[in-house]
Protein backbone atom coordinates (compact mmCIF):
# COMPACT_ATOMS: atom_id res chain seq x y z
CA UNK A 1 0.00 0.00 0.00
CA UNK A 2 1.14 3.39 -0.79
CA UNK A 3 2.06 6.35 1.88
CA UNK A 4 -1.11 7.35 1.77
CA UNK A 5 -2.79 5.66 3.56
CA UNK A 6 -0.58 6.61 6.61
CA UNK A 7 -1.07 10.02 5.98
CA UNK A 8 -3.37 11.94 8.99
CA UNK A 9 -4.56 15.23 9.35
CA UNK A 10 -2.29 17.06 11.60
CA UNK A 11 -3.78 20.82 11.29
CA UNK A 12 -6.89 22.57 11.57
CA UNK A 13 -8.65 25.18 9.20
CA UNK A 14 -10.53 27.76 10.43
CA UNK A 15 -13.81 27.93 8.21
CA UNK A 16 -14.02 31.84 8.62
CA UNK A 17 -10.83 32.35 7.17
CA UNK A 18 -10.62 29.62 4.10
CA UNK A 19 -14.59 29.84 3.28
CA UNK A 20 -15.18 33.40 3.85
CA UNK A 21 -17.92 32.03 6.04
CA UNK A 22 -19.50 32.96 9.61
CA UNK A 23 -19.16 30.24 11.50
CA UNK A 24 -16.66 29.36 14.82
CA UNK A 25 -15.54 26.07 13.70
CA UNK A 26 -12.43 24.34 12.43
CA UNK A 27 -12.23 21.13 10.26
CA UNK A 28 -9.09 19.23 10.22
CA UNK A 29 -6.78 19.13 7.67
CA UNK A 30 -3.67 17.58 6.10
CA UNK A 31 -0.37 19.10 5.97
CA UNK A 32 1.14 17.48 3.04
CA UNK A 33 -0.48 17.88 -0.41
CA UNK A 34 -0.67 14.48 -1.90
CA UNK A 35 -1.31 13.88 -5.58
CA UNK A 36 -4.83 13.20 -5.41
CA UNK A 37 -5.67 16.43 -3.64
CA UNK A 38 -7.84 18.32 -6.38
CA UNK A 39 -6.14 21.26 -8.06
CA UNK A 40 -7.22 24.82 -6.31
CA UNK A 41 -9.49 27.20 -7.82
CA UNK A 42 -9.03 30.48 -6.20
CA UNK A 43 -11.93 31.85 -8.10
CA UNK A 44 -14.26 29.64 -6.78
CA UNK A 45 -17.26 30.83 -4.66
CA UNK A 46 -18.21 28.88 -1.77
CA UNK A 47 -22.12 28.97 -1.38
CA UNK A 48 -22.54 29.11 2.87
CA UNK A 49 -25.11 26.03 3.40
CA UNK A 50 -23.88 23.80 0.57
CA UNK A 51 -19.86 24.38 2.27
CA UNK A 52 -20.94 23.80 5.40
CA UNK A 53 -22.73 20.71 4.88
CA UNK A 54 -19.64 19.54 3.17
CA UNK A 55 -17.56 20.51 6.24
CA UNK A 56 -19.40 18.65 8.26
CA UNK A 57 -19.05 15.84 6.10
CA UNK A 58 -14.97 15.93 6.62
CA UNK A 59 -14.87 17.09 9.95
CA UNK A 60 -17.54 14.40 11.60
CA UNK A 61 -17.66 11.94 9.04
CA UNK A 62 -21.08 12.49 7.38
CA UNK A 63 -22.11 11.31 4.42
CA UNK A 64 -23.00 14.32 1.92
CA UNK A 65 -25.37 14.50 -0.63
CA UNK A 66 -25.29 17.74 -3.00
CA UNK A 67 -28.32 17.92 -5.44
CA UNK A 68 -29.07 20.46 -7.93
CA UNK A 69 -29.70 21.46 -11.26
CA UNK A 70 -27.06 20.98 -13.70
CA UNK A 71 -23.79 23.29 -14.10
CA UNK A 72 -24.87 24.80 -10.78
CA UNK A 73 -21.22 23.52 -9.19
CA UNK A 74 -22.17 20.25 -7.16
CA UNK A 75 -19.27 18.38 -8.47
CA UNK A 76 -16.64 21.29 -8.12
CA UNK A 77 -17.94 22.66 -4.70
CA UNK A 78 -16.65 19.27 -3.49
CA UNK A 79 -13.29 19.22 -5.13
CA UNK A 80 -13.01 22.86 -4.21
CA UNK A 81 -13.54 22.34 -0.55
CA UNK A 82 -11.08 18.92 -0.18
CA UNK A 83 -8.42 20.94 -2.17
CA UNK A 84 -8.30 23.63 1.14
CA UNK A 85 -8.43 20.94 2.80
CA UNK A 86 -5.33 18.96 1.08
CA UNK A 87 -8.02 16.11 1.67
CA UNK A 88 -7.62 13.33 -1.43
CA UNK A 89 -10.42 13.01 -3.44
CA UNK A 90 -11.96 11.04 -6.06
CA UNK A 91 -14.59 11.32 -8.29
CA UNK A 92 -16.89 8.48 -9.77
CA UNK A 93 -19.06 9.42 -12.35
CA UNK A 94 -21.97 6.61 -11.27
CA UNK A 95 -23.54 6.48 -15.01
CA UNK A 96 -24.96 3.79 -16.59
CA UNK A 97 -21.77 2.27 -17.65
CA UNK A 98 -20.17 1.92 -14.09
CA UNK A 99 -20.43 -1.67 -13.46
CA UNK A 100 -20.30 -3.48 -9.93
CA UNK A 101 -17.20 -5.33 -11.01
CA UNK A 102 -15.71 -1.93 -11.99
CA UNK A 103 -16.30 -0.83 -8.18
CA UNK A 104 -15.45 -4.10 -6.42
CA UNK A 105 -12.86 -5.50 -8.45
CA UNK A 106 -12.37 -8.50 -10.46
CA UNK A 107 -10.07 -11.04 -11.26
CA UNK A 108 -7.91 -9.96 -14.07
CA UNK A 109 -4.93 -11.47 -15.65
CA UNK A 110 -1.65 -10.37 -14.77
CA UNK A 111 1.99 -11.12 -15.82
CA UNK A 112 4.23 -12.03 -12.77
CA UNK A 113 7.66 -13.14 -13.01
CA UNK A 114 7.31 -13.91 -16.68
CA UNK A 115 4.43 -15.90 -15.98
CA UNK A 116 0.36 -15.05 -16.44
CA UNK A 117 -1.38 -15.50 -13.36
CA UNK A 118 -4.64 -14.79 -12.37
CA UNK A 119 -4.82 -11.95 -9.77
CA UNK A 120 -7.78 -10.03 -8.15
CA UNK A 121 -7.37 -6.31 -9.05
CA UNK A 122 -9.23 -4.49 -6.45
CA UNK A 123 -11.83 -2.21 -7.97
CA UNK A 124 -12.10 1.81 -6.99
CA UNK A 125 -14.33 1.61 -3.85
CA UNK A 126 -12.22 -1.03 -1.41
CA UNK A 127 -9.03 1.31 -2.72
CA UNK A 128 -10.45 4.21 -1.30
CA UNK A 129 -12.10 2.75 1.35
CA UNK A 130 -8.90 2.17 2.61
CA UNK A 131 -7.14 5.45 2.33
CA UNK A 132 -7.45 9.00 3.77
CA UNK A 133 -9.94 9.80 0.24
CA UNK A 134 -13.22 11.95 -0.33
CA UNK A 135 -14.55 9.59 -2.57
CA UNK A 136 -17.53 11.66 -4.87
CA UNK A 137 -19.94 9.68 -6.16
CA UNK A 138 -21.36 12.17 -9.36
CA UNK A 139 -24.72 11.63 -10.70
CA UNK A 140 -25.87 9.28 -8.02
CA UNK A 141 -29.22 9.43 -9.65
CA UNK A 142 -27.75 7.43 -12.55
CA UNK A 143 -26.45 4.81 -11.14
CA UNK A 144 -27.41 1.13 -12.00
CA UNK A 145 -29.15 -0.76 -9.27
CA UNK A 146 -26.84 -3.71 -8.72
CA UNK A 147 -23.87 -0.65 -8.37
CA UNK A 148 -26.71 1.44 -5.82
CA UNK A 149 -26.35 -1.62 -3.21
CA UNK A 150 -22.65 -2.28 -3.42
CA UNK A 151 -22.51 1.26 -2.32
CA UNK A 152 -24.96 1.07 0.42
CA UNK A 153 -22.71 -0.97 2.31
CA UNK A 154 -20.36 1.64 2.80
CA UNK A 155 -22.71 4.34 3.31
CA UNK A 156 -23.23 3.43 7.10
CA UNK A 157 -20.47 5.19 8.81
CA UNK A 158 -18.63 2.53 10.49
CA UNK A 159 -19.66 0.02 7.53
CA UNK A 160 -17.39 -2.44 6.97
CA UNK A 161 -16.80 -3.87 2.91
CA UNK A 162 -16.61 -7.79 2.71
CA UNK A 163 -14.91 -8.38 -1.00
CA UNK A 164 -17.04 -11.61 -1.02
CA UNK A 165 -14.79 -13.45 -3.69
CA UNK A 166 -11.68 -12.84 -1.71
CA UNK A 167 -13.07 -13.82 1.84
CA UNK A 168 -11.65 -10.80 2.96
CA UNK A 169 -13.44 -7.85 5.74
CA UNK A 170 -12.18 -4.38 4.87
CA UNK A 171 -12.53 -1.51 7.47
CA UNK A 172 -12.97 1.76 6.02
CA UNK A 173 -9.96 4.45 6.75
CA UNK A 174 -10.96 7.05 9.87
CA UNK A 175 -10.53 9.73 7.04
CA UNK A 176 -12.74 7.94 4.49
CA UNK A 177 -15.28 10.14 3.42
CA UNK A 178 -18.44 9.50 1.35
CA UNK A 179 -20.15 12.39 -0.94
CA UNK A 180 -22.71 12.21 -3.79
CA UNK A 181 -24.32 14.84 -6.47
CA UNK A 182 -27.18 14.16 -8.22
CA UNK A 183 -29.42 16.23 -10.50
CA UNK A 184 -32.81 14.81 -8.84
CA UNK A 185 -34.10 13.96 -5.45
CA UNK A 186 -33.98 10.61 -6.20
CA UNK A 187 -37.60 10.57 -7.36
CA UNK A 188 -36.52 10.09 -10.98
CA UNK A 189 -36.99 12.27 -14.31
CA UNK A 190 -40.20 14.53 -12.81
CA UNK A 191 -38.84 17.64 -14.85
CA UNK A 192 -37.96 15.90 -18.09
CA UNK A 193 -34.25 17.07 -17.67
CA UNK A 194 -32.99 14.33 -16.15
CA UNK A 195 -33.38 11.93 -19.00
CA UNK A 196 -31.56 8.27 -17.88
CA UNK A 197 -32.09 9.22 -13.62
CA UNK A 198 -33.54 6.17 -11.47
CA UNK A 199 -35.64 6.13 -9.04
CA UNK A 200 -33.55 5.87 -5.43
CA UNK A 201 -34.33 3.48 -3.35
CA UNK A 202 -35.40 5.08 0.19
CA UNK A 203 -33.40 2.79 2.31
CA UNK A 204 -30.55 4.07 0.10
CA UNK A 205 -31.27 7.63 0.53
CA UNK A 206 -32.25 7.48 4.42
CA UNK A 207 -28.53 6.20 4.80
CA UNK A 208 -27.04 10.14 3.57
CA UNK A 209 -26.97 11.56 6.99
CA UNK A 210 -27.11 15.37 5.24
CA UNK A 211 -28.90 16.52 2.14
CA UNK A 212 -28.59 20.36 0.81
CA UNK A 213 -29.43 22.13 -2.80
CA UNK A 214 -27.36 24.10 -4.80
CA UNK A 215 -29.54 26.25 -6.90
CA UNK A 216 -28.62 29.30 -9.13
CA UNK A 217 -26.64 31.80 -7.26
CA UNK A 218 -27.90 35.62 -7.09
CA UNK A 219 -27.30 37.51 -10.50
CA UNK A 220 -24.39 39.06 -8.62
CA UNK A 221 -23.05 36.57 -7.88
CA UNK A 222 -23.74 34.58 -10.83
CA UNK A 223 -21.45 37.39 -12.65
CA UNK A 224 -18.42 37.59 -10.33
CA UNK A 225 -17.90 34.14 -11.35
CA UNK A 226 -18.54 34.62 -14.62
CA UNK A 227 -15.83 37.31 -14.14
CA UNK A 228 -13.74 35.22 -12.14
CA UNK A 229 -13.53 32.74 -15.13
CA UNK A 230 -12.94 35.02 -17.68
CA UNK A 231 -10.83 38.54 -16.42
CA UNK A 232 -10.53 39.29 -19.20
CA UNK A 233 -14.03 40.50 -19.27
CA UNK A 234 -13.42 42.74 -16.00
CA UNK A 235 -13.82 46.21 -17.61
CA UNK A 236 -16.60 48.56 -17.28
CA UNK A 237 -17.98 47.09 -20.63
CA UNK A 238 -17.22 43.44 -20.02
CA UNK A 239 -18.94 43.44 -16.92
CA UNK A 240 -22.21 45.13 -18.39
CA UNK A 241 -21.73 42.29 -21.09
CA UNK A 242 -21.54 39.45 -18.19
CA UNK A 243 -24.54 41.39 -16.16
CA UNK A 244 -26.99 41.36 -19.41
CA UNK A 245 -25.74 37.19 -19.78
CA UNK A 246 -26.88 36.02 -16.62
CA UNK A 247 -29.81 38.10 -17.24
CA UNK A 248 -30.76 36.53 -20.11
CA UNK A 249 -29.47 33.30 -18.35
CA UNK A 250 -32.56 33.88 -15.42
CA UNK A 251 -34.65 34.29 -18.31
CA UNK A 252 -34.24 31.24 -19.61
CA UNK A 253 -34.43 29.38 -16.63
CA UNK A 254 -37.91 31.37 -15.72
CA UNK A 255 -39.42 30.65 -19.73
CA UNK A 256 -38.36 26.77 -18.29
CA UNK A 257 -40.03 27.14 -15.08
CA UNK A 258 -43.47 28.13 -16.75
CA UNK A 259 -43.17 25.56 -20.03
CA UNK A 260 -41.95 28.22 -22.80
CA UNK A 261 -38.71 26.67 -23.40
CA UNK A 262 -37.58 23.26 -23.08
CA UNK A 263 -33.74 24.15 -22.37
CA UNK A 264 -32.28 26.27 -19.75
CA UNK A 265 -28.86 27.86 -19.95
CA UNK A 266 -27.12 26.84 -17.02
CA UNK A 267 -24.04 28.58 -15.07
CA UNK A 268 -21.92 26.69 -17.20
CA UNK A 269 -23.42 27.38 -20.45
CA UNK A 270 -23.00 31.59 -19.52
CA UNK A 271 -19.24 30.46 -18.32
CA UNK A 272 -18.58 28.66 -21.74
CA UNK A 273 -20.33 31.75 -23.63
CA UNK A 274 -18.12 34.19 -22.08
CA UNK A 275 -15.14 32.28 -22.85
CA UNK A 276 -16.39 31.10 -26.17
CA UNK A 277 -16.86 35.05 -26.83
CA UNK A 278 -13.09 35.49 -25.77
CA UNK A 279 -12.48 32.78 -28.39
CA UNK A 280 -14.51 34.14 -31.10
CA UNK A 281 -14.15 37.99 -30.41
CA UNK A 282 -17.80 37.57 -30.99
CA UNK A 283 -20.44 37.93 -28.70
CA UNK A 284 -23.12 36.87 -31.17
CA UNK A 285 -21.48 34.20 -32.86
CA UNK A 286 -20.93 32.99 -29.47
CA UNK A 287 -24.20 32.59 -28.21
CA UNK A 288 -25.33 30.75 -31.59
CA UNK A 289 -22.65 27.77 -30.94
CA UNK A 290 -22.64 28.09 -27.04
CA UNK A 291 -26.22 27.88 -26.34
CA UNK A 292 -28.68 29.27 -29.44
CA UNK A 293 -28.03 25.92 -31.69
CA UNK A 294 -29.03 23.43 -28.68
CA UNK A 295 -32.56 24.93 -28.55
CA UNK A 296 -35.26 23.52 -30.76
CA UNK A 297 -35.58 25.69 -33.82
CA UNK A 298 -39.51 26.39 -33.02
CA UNK A 299 -38.24 27.87 -29.60
CA UNK A 300 -35.36 29.78 -30.96
CA UNK A 301 -37.53 33.07 -31.48
CA UNK A 302 -38.06 32.88 -28.41
CA UNK A 303 -34.44 33.13 -26.96
CA UNK A 304 -33.44 35.51 -29.61
CA UNK A 305 -36.36 37.51 -27.93
CA UNK A 306 -34.98 37.26 -24.56
CA UNK A 307 -31.34 38.07 -26.10
CA UNK A 308 -33.17 41.53 -27.61
CA UNK A 309 -34.67 42.09 -23.99
CA UNK A 310 -31.15 41.84 -22.47
CA UNK A 311 -29.12 43.71 -24.76
CA UNK A 312 -31.25 46.43 -26.12
CA UNK A 313 -29.63 44.94 -29.50
CA UNK A 314 -30.93 42.48 -31.75
CA UNK A 315 -29.22 38.44 -32.21
CA UNK A 316 -27.09 39.03 -35.96
CA UNK A 317 -28.38 35.65 -37.61
CA UNK A 318 -25.38 33.20 -38.02
CA UNK A 319 -22.57 33.97 -40.21
CA UNK A 320 -19.22 32.67 -40.74
CA UNK A 321 -17.52 34.39 -37.77
CA UNK A 322 -14.80 37.01 -39.72
CA UNK A 323 -12.22 36.47 -36.97
CA UNK A 324 -8.51 35.02 -37.19
CA UNK A 325 -9.36 32.10 -35.68
CA UNK A 326 -6.78 30.06 -38.21
CA UNK A 327 -4.10 32.36 -37.05
CA UNK A 328 -4.68 30.77 -33.72
CA UNK A 329 -5.04 27.45 -34.21
N1 LIG B 1 -19.55 28.86 -7.10
C1 LIG B 1 -18.78 28.75 -8.18
N2 LIG B 1 -17.62 29.43 -8.26
C2 LIG B 1 -16.86 29.31 -9.36
N3 LIG B 1 -17.13 28.51 -10.41
C3 LIG B 1 -18.26 27.81 -10.37
C4 LIG B 1 -19.14 27.89 -9.25
N4 LIG B 1 -20.20 27.08 -9.48
C5 LIG B 1 -19.99 26.53 -10.68
N5 LIG B 1 -18.82 26.95 -11.21
C6 LIG B 1 -18.25 26.52 -12.48
O1 LIG B 1 -19.34 26.01 -13.25
C7 LIG B 1 -18.97 24.80 -13.90
C8 LIG B 1 -19.93 23.70 -13.55
O2 LIG B 1 -19.72 23.23 -12.25
P1 LIG B 1 -19.91 21.69 -11.84
O3 LIG B 1 -19.37 20.79 -12.88
O4 LIG B 1 -19.41 21.53 -10.45
O5 LIG B 1 -21.50 21.59 -11.84
P2 LIG B 1 -22.44 20.39 -11.39
O6 LIG B 1 -23.46 21.00 -10.51
O7 LIG B 1 -21.64 19.26 -10.85
O8 LIG B 1 -23.13 20.00 -12.76
P3 LIG B 1 -23.76 18.61 -13.26
O9 LIG B 1 -25.07 18.45 -12.55
O10 LIG B 1 -23.94 18.83 -14.72
O11 LIG B 1 -22.76 17.55 -12.91
C9 LIG B 1 -17.53 24.51 -13.49
O12 LIG B 1 -16.69 24.96 -14.53
C10 LIG B 1 -17.32 25.33 -12.26
O13 LIG B 1 -15.98 25.70 -12.12
MG1 LIG C 1 -21.38 17.28 -11.55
Amino acid sequence: MTDLAYLQPTQRVNVREVFGIDADMTVPAFAERDGHVPELDRAYRFNPQATLAILAGFAHNRRVVLQGLHGTGKSTHIEQVAARLNWPCVRVNLDGHISRLDLVGKDAIVLRDGQQVTEFQEGILPWALQRPMAMVFDEYDAGRPDVMFVIQRVLEREGSFTLLDQKRVIQPHPCFRLFATMNTLGQGNLSGLYHGTQLLNHAQLDRWNLVTSLDYLPPAEEAAIVLARVPALDTEQGRRQVRAMVALASLTRKGFAVGDLSLLMSPRTVITWAENTEIFQNLDVAFHLSFLNKCEPAERGIVAEYFQRCFDAELQAWAEPDMALHHAL
